[in-house]
Parts: C-alpha cells; sequence; structure tokens
C-alpha cells in the first residue's frame, strides 16, 4: 500500500500582525509547496485573513483551516464567529479544542459540540488533544482518554474516519524540544486503542497527528517513528524563512 502524502497544518496562531504580511507568509508557503509534492498543506490562518487568501490562491495543493469557531449557527455571541462562516470563507478544516483554546476556559463539552458541527457541515474537525503535564504515574493517558471521550461523544462510529486527532502534549507546545517519537509511538497506541473502545474497530484507521516544537530538524524523524500521519507546526509555520526549509526536510524522506 502506498503510503499517503504527510499531512502539515500550519497554524500561524494570532499572526502576523498586517494582511500586508499575511500576504508575504502566505507566498512563501505557496513556493515552499510547489517544492514540496510529496507533502499535503494546510494553512490555519487568523480568520480575518481567511476569505481573501482562499480567494487570491488560484492553485490546488493548500487547503485551509479555520483556527476555532464555535458550534452554535448565529445567534447573540459578540467576538464569536461560527462554523459556517468559516466554511463559507473556505475553510475546510477546523481546529478544536486547541490547548490555547481550552486554557482561555474552553470545556470538553463545548469541543464535542464543535465536533458534531464540523461534521454537519462537511468540514474536517481536527480535535486536539493532550495533557497540560507528565507525572511518574500515568495520569496522562486518563487526561488524554477524558479528552477524546468527550470531544467525540456525539460522533457516530461511521464518521471517525472522518475526525483527525492532534495529539499536543501542553508542555511540548512553544517549547525548546518536541516529545521524542518514541514517546508518541505510545501515545498513538493508546489513541487507537482508545477510540476502538469507544467506537469500534473502524477507529483503527482513524489520522492521528503531532503537535508541539516541531521544526525542520526533527519533523521527519516524528513522521517515520512517531506512528503519525501528520504534524500540526506553530511557530516554525510562522516565520517565512522557515516554512520552506520544514517543507523541505519532510519532502525529502518523505
Ligand atoms: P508550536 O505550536 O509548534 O509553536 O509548539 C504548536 C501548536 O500549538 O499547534
Amino acid at each position: 500500500m502506498r503510503r499517503m502524502k504527510p499531512i502539515i497544518i500550519a497554524n500561524w496562531k494570532m499572526n502576523p500582525a498586517t494582511w500586508r504580511e499575511a500576504k508575504q507568509l502566505f507566498a512563501a508557503t505557496k513556493r515552499a509547496v510547489e517544492q514540496a509534492p510529496h507533502v499535503s498543506v494546510v494553512v490555519a490562518p487568523p480568520a480575518v485573513f481567511l476569505r481573501q487568501l482562499r480567494q487570491e490562491y488560484r492553485g490546488k495543493r493548500i487547503m485551509f483551516a479555520a483556527q476555532d469557531a464555535r458550534a452554535e449557527a448565529g445567534g447573540a455571541f459578540t467576538g464569536g464567529l461560527s462554523l459556517a462562516q468559516c466554511k463559507d470563507a473556505g475553510a475546510h478544516y477546523v481546529l478544536v479544542g486547541h490547548a490555547e483554546r481550552r486554557a482561555l476556559g474552553e470545556t470538553s463539552e463545548q469541543t464535542g459540540a464543535k465536533v458534531i458541527a464540523a461534521l454537519a457541515l462537511k468540514l474536517t474537525p481536527v480535535l486536539c488533544v493532550g495533557e497540560t503535564e507528565r507525572t511518574n504515574d500515568a495520569d496522562y493517558f486518563d487526561a488524554v482518554r477524558r479528552q477524546l471521550r468527550a470531544g467525540l461523544s456525539g460522533v457516530e462510529s461511521s464518521q471517525i474516519g472522518r475526525v483527525l486527532i492532534a495529539y499536543e502534549p501542553v508542555w511540548a507546545i512553544g517549547k525548546e524540544a518536541a516529545m521524542s517519537p518514541r514517546d508518541m509511538h505510545e501515545m498513538a497506541i493508546f489513541i487507537r486503542k482508545t477510540l476502538v473502545d469507544l467506537k469500534g474497530v473502524g477507529a483503527m484507521q482513524v489520522r492521528i497527528l503531532y503537535g508541539g516544537s516541531i521544526d525542520e530538524t526533527n519533523a521527519s524523524t516524528m513522521l517515520h517513528e512517531g506512528d503519525v500521519v501528520g504534524l500540526l507546526a506553530g511557530r516554525v509555520s510562522e516565520e517565512r524563512a522557515r516554512i520552506g526549509s520544514l517543507l523541505q526536510a519532510i519532502e525529502r524522506s518523505a
């Protein structure tokens, strides 16, 4: 069986500051993507840039994601953004339950509602899970199991293949070093087992990504040894000079 192309989600977070810089960063990403035909790339820009980036992009290789959105279809939610609006602006994917949203108070129940709403709109939810710390006992497995259970509680077994799981240990996000591929491999086995317990054997096929301090030096090892099909990249994807090195490193080993 041919290996599927690795999926790299470029999470720009709340960057850059201006539309001008956003266009420059996107242009650099586009060039990097052209040099990396064996890599699938999803760009998750701040929502205010999404529609125009999508409209101006003439290629087919880059897909777009929203970084977050509310589950409700509309209503009195000042400052909110709905999934339908993100889809209308050009998103195919949506990050759900990113650690930085959970840290601001998003509950697992809200995350679960977003996953259901995204599937109903035919958006691909990227459910982000991950423990805040690793202690010596194996509590972190329980934390991940709880997030998976709540995040997927409304998902039918038949739909589980439409959800991407991004495992992002909070202690490795925005830090110096990523988790080791060996530990990721162990976690991927745990995630798959948990999903099979919850949703049946179809969940064996679920696609798992890793995120947390991924860069050009560790990305391809993580993809080869971490039992993941993709990566969620923050800082390295926000730097015009580095997105190309990241995709090249992956392309060379794809
Ligand atoms: P980082 O962020 O690559 O800067 O650690 C990853 C993420 O939060 O998705």
